[in-house]
């Protein structure tokens, strides 16, 4: 890492890809950065792929070895956003090459690889980073404040939601989602949810949960007419108790019809209510229990909302889902400029995929199970 910039390898250039790639040529314009990113090698799965997304994305070279990426004297900061499976393979290869490492969610497949993930960063000293990047918006940050600052009293109940509809029809073809690997909606967008309870509510001690598959064969392929079983969830119900002993309900479900971006929580407390959707995602709805003020009031994003300012000095023009990696980068940045660590680390994604695997265990044994882990 040279004084000023650090050196980007980015693994894989799809939907992800795209995003982080936007935010680390973005965010120099926006924070006042003490370290600039600086795209250096973009590998995707064939060196046609990489190629195209490197010219198309600013990435001055191009690889189908996302080994010699990680290994590359360049690249300061690996971010990694190919499909679960690889998830491990190339962070370990990171890790062992020194690289500061960005990793897209859920941080793995299975609570045992993101464990052996998370000793191996702690255990060389790396800082981690993983995208659970709709913890960065302005109104979760302020959720948060309400919560932690006593404004809706003792927290007892949490109903979360993450509702989208993109495997709601039965023909969209299996994808490394739909693989044992990928782990279902509970794993592929469960994950958002689970991490947006612990954030605003805390540690969950256990869970009784209903994983239900509603498509049970896909097309193989995109266009192919041939069918294959579907052994993941398309949609998880989870009852929850949190160790502060606040309870509620989870659901993740990626064949909700109506739904697109429902990413979404009410929280409970013995004097007030915050309400949230990520559809509306510049909006917090607030109760604050004041007699005879019942119904709740809509809380409008603005620059009184940090890092919000940094986009735009006036408030209710809306931030977008890719400020929200923007804002990410500048964090994990800011972090890596200060030698500070960064949130939420391998450790806490370990927290999240023991959460969810204690909801697929839940689920197949049907008993409440206690999610693992001394300090969840
Ligand atoms: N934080 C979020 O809001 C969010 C949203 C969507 C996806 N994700 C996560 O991002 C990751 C990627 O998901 P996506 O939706 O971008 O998937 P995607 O299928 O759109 O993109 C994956 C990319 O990885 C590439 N790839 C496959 N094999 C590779 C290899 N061997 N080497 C290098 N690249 C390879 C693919 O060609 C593709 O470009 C997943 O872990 C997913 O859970 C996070």
């Amino acid at each position: 890492m040279d004084k000023n910039t650090a050196g980007i390898g980015l693994v894989g250039a799809g939907f992800m890809g795209r995003c982080h790639a936007n935010a680390f040529r973005s965010v120099s314009g926006l924070f006042d950065l003490a370290l600039e990113p600086r795209p250096v090698v973009l590998a995707d799965a064939t060196e046609e792929l990489a190629q195209a997304s490197a010219a198309a994305l600013g990435f001055p070279r191009a690889t189908a070895d996302w080994k010699s990426l990680c290994a590359d004297p360049e690249v300061d900061i690996v971010a990694v956003t190919a499909p679960n499976a690889l998830h491990e393979p190339v962070v370990m290869a990171a890790i062992e090459a020194g690289k500061t490492v960005y990793c897209e969610k859920p941080l793995s497949t299975t609570a045992a690889s993101a464990r052996r993930m998370t000793e191996a960063a702690e255990a060389a000293a790396i800082t981690t980073l993983v995208g659970f990047n709709f913890l960065r918006n302005p109104m979760i940050r302020l959720a948060r404040e309400v919560v932690a600052g006593g404004e809706i009293g003792e927290i007892t109940g949490f109903r979360g939601r993450h509702a989208e509809n993109y495997m709601a029809d039965p023909d969209v073809p299996h994808s490394f989602r739909t693989q044992p690997e990928g782990g279902g909606a509970v794993a592929d967008i469960g994950s958002h949810i689970t991490s947006l309870a612990r954030y605003l509510v805390g540690p969950i001690a256990e869970v009784a949960a209903d994983c239900r598959t509603i498509h049970p064969t896909r097309p193989v392929a995109p266009g192919s007419a041939e069918r294959a079983p579907v052994a993941v969830d398309d949609m998880t119900h989870a009852l929850i108790r949190f160790e502060s002993g606040a309870s509620g309900s989870l659901e993740a479900n990626w064949a909700a019809t109506a739904r697109t971006m429902d990413l979404s929580f009410e929280i409970t407390g013995t004097a007030g209510a915050i309400c949230f959707t990520q559809e509306r995602m510049n909006e917090l709805l607030l109760w604050s229990g004041a007699p005879g003020r019942s119904g709740y009031t809509r809380v409008e994003s603005g620059p009184a909302h940090p890092p919000y300012g940094r986009f735009c000095p006036a408030p209710g023009h809306h931030l977008g889902f890719n400020d929200l990696k923007v804002i990410e980068v500048a964090e994990l940045l800011d972090a890596l400029a200060g030698g500070a660590p960064c949130f939420p680390d391998f450790r806490e994604a370990l927290r999240v995929q023991e959460t969810i695997e204690a909801m697929q265990r839940s689920a197949a044994e049907r008993a409440w199970i206690a999610v693992p882990g001394p300090a969840h």
